[in-house]
């Protein structure tokens, strides 16, 4: 008989307190007082929120080509820390996750570590150059099983090449998902395009550079009857396209992340560049319309777009600075505060955006399954009554790029749970395998 594993006085949803039984890496029991002598190990959640072990459909583990940044096994206790049950590792690595050789070792390294499911994106394109179509067909059968392709970190320009793709993708029964992104109209550009920018005496990136894209591919996806997906929505106008788009019946979906939803230009007066990401940071009235489109659903998930980079590639001038920042470990407590603080989520709806949706999205049976007997127990135990202020160099990543370091934000991590195994209790993972 395999190990059982009890959690006692935890709320699932918020809801009542119960006691959860686990075994075989399902919940075989919940219950409102379970006999702790059944279990071979008992977790006290102490009155804890229970809800479904997180899924970030976006984050960049830097492994193969740039461990000094990130590894799959640094990124993974980054992950099981911030609540994650499963995580999209992008396909901007060196080499290029463009073939079944590094999908298939991104998906086994992960398995290896153990502390959350790595699930490898394939690139749409080889190389990332966005000319010829990668090896999707292979990727997909691989035993990565690749459900996701995206040349993140660029954009799929060109729109017959994007038109390819959703015809692939279709086929494969996978999804393409686009950093959706006019290079003509952000060449030389590193931050928002607005009064803030041009004080500064920045280089802007307009919002048309994003809702272009957005529009075109909300297009195309409507004449292949495909599944489009746009990665880190960043301003006003693309939530009304993706309204419009969504009420023509058109197949998208769309993440933000938790930067997007908290920062503003404003943080730009500092010249830090920790504040640097792509899509940058944006204005107030763009943050408003992405929180109210989350809450209604017109964005479906949050995703962290974590991503690691080395002190010499960040602590420099603004100019040269590499974009992009840390998340896994911080993204609870910015949903916490932005969404749950301000009404706009309950613990249902922190459930959907947080695990449910991604999971949807991405194909997976085994994540973002409901609370209940028969389930697989992958489980994300959080208290949001804890606050606590962000170390950046104390976070398990190996950079330390965190644009919230120093902040006190509310919520807490308290454990989590992978197939009925504590990956992370009370801040501390489990070793690595
Ligand atoms: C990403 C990275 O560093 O890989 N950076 C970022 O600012 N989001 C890639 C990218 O989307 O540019």
């Amino acid at each position: 008989m395999s190990a059982q594993l009890l959690i006692r006085n935890v709320r699932p949803y918020g809801d009542d307190a119960v006691d959860i039984l686990i075994e075989g890496g399902e919940i075989v029991e919940i219950g409102a007082s379970i006999d702790p002598d059944a279990a071979d190990d008992v977790l006290d959640g102490a009155g804890a929120v229970l809800l479904p072990g997180f899924v970030d459909m976006h984050t960049h583990l830097r492994e193969p080509g740039r461990e000094d940044t990130e590894t799959i096994e640094t990124g993974s206790a980054a992950a099981a820390l911030g609540g994650y049950t499963a995580v999209f590792a992008m396909a901007n690595t060196d080499p290029v996750a463009d073939s079944a050789v590094i999908t298939d070792f991104v998906w086994r390294r992960g398995q290896e570590v153990g502390l959350v499911d790595v699930h490898p994106v394939g690139a749409v394109t080889v190389g990332l150059r966005g000319t010829q179509l990668a090896e999707m067909g292979a990727m997909a059968a691989g035993v990565g099983g690749v459900r996701m392709f995206s040349d993140d970190g660029k954009c799929v320009f060109d729109p017959l090449i994007m038109r390819r793709a959703l015809e692939y993708a279709k086929g494969l029964g996978v999804l393409i998902a686009q950093h959706a992104e006019e290079p003509r109209l952000t060449e030389g550009a590193i931050a928002h395009e607005g009064a803030v920018a041009a004080r500064l005496g920045l280089t802007g990136w307009p919002r048309a550079a994003e809702e272009s894209i957005v529009a075109r591919d909300a297009l195309l996806a409507r004449d292949a009857g495909a599944r489009v997906h746009i990665c880190h929505a960043s301003t006003e106008g693309t939530v009304e396209l993706l309204k419009w788009a969504r009420g023509q019946g058109i197949s998208i979906t769309a993440e933000v992340t938790p930067h997007h939803l908290l920062l503003d230009d404003s943080r730009l007066e500092a010249y830090d560049p920790v504040n640097k990401v792509n899509p940058p940071l944006r204005e107030g009235r763009d943050k408003a319309a992405l929180r109210q489109a989350l809450a209604d659903g017109i964005i479906d998930c949050v995703a962290t777009d974590h991503a690691p980079h080395a002190a010499q590639e960040k602590c420099c001038e603004f100019v040269n600075a590499r974009p992009g920042m840390l998340g896994l470990q911080t993204a609870f407590s910015i949903v916490v505060q932005t969404m749950v603080e301000s009404g706009l989520l309950d613990w249902r709806g922190v459930a959907k955006v947080m695990s449910e949706r991604p999971a949807e999205i991405t194909g997976l049976s085994d994540h973002g399954r409901p609370i209940a007997v028969g389930e697989p127990a992958n489980l994300a135990l959080v208290d949001p009554d804890t606050e606590w202020t962000v170390e950046s160099g104390a976070l398990a990543s190996l950079s330390e790029n965190s644009p919230f370091d120093g902040l006190t934000l509310p919520g807490v991590v308290v454990a989590t749970v992978l197939r009925g195994e504590v990956t992370n209790h009370g801040g501390k993972v489990r070793a690595p395998r």
